[in-house]
């Protein structure tokens, strides 16, 4: 486990885990560079199609994969109203920080834990619809991390156990 310092510069933009076959595969068709920004709408319908929502992660992965800034994506998506949503589908959300300091006390240990113990990649949500996986980028209680959001409710100093557990009972599938 990597040791957590107070003064650490965090990272701006934390992609650490590797870029989903998913949305690989989304990205795919749209590889010429000079028409993105008139495809971005489409790209855009098609992650939401795919995963019911525009998760952050990957629309940062898009700014990564493409030439187009985040500010230029949030706006295209906003810019039709009611069209996409932020939100995941599923009825209730687990929502696990990778953001830089969260990070620092190995959350992504976190997502791999409950990634497997629900066999479901990051922004996706459960056959039965019951949760949804989501990665966050900051929860704003950085000190106490690792952070989990259990839809609204927030915990903190998590571990891989832990989150699987609250997993198991966000899913109806663990009592506590
Ligand atoms: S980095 Fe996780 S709460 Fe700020």
């Amino acid at each position: 486990m990597s040791d957590f310092k107070s003064n650490a510069r965090p990272s701006p933009d934390p992609l650490i885990l590797p870029i989903p076959d998913s949305l690989k595969a989304i990205f795919a068709p749209f590889r010429d560079p000079l028409a993105t920004e008139e495809q971005l709408p489409e790209i855009l319908s098609a992650i939401q199609a795919r995963y019911g929502y525009l998760p952050e992660r990957h629309l940062r992965y898009l700014t990564r994969e493409f030439p187009i800034t985040l500010s230029r994506v949030y706006k295209v998506a906003f810019a039709e109203e009611g069209k996409y949503t932020f939100d995941p589908p599923g009825k209730h959300r687990l929502g696990i920080c990778l953001g830089p300091y969260c990070s620092q006390r190995n959350s992504e240990a976190i997502v791999h834990a409950v990634s497997k113990s629900l066999d479901l990649e990051p922004e996706d949500t459960t056959p039965d619809g019951q949760l949804s996986l989501q990665i966050m980028y900051c929860a704003g209680h950085c000190r106490q991390g690792p952070i989990l959001m259990a839809d609204d409710e927030a915990h903190f100093e998590s571990n891989p156990e832990r989150a699987c557990r609250i997993a198991g009972k966000l899913r109806g599938t663990e009592g506590e």
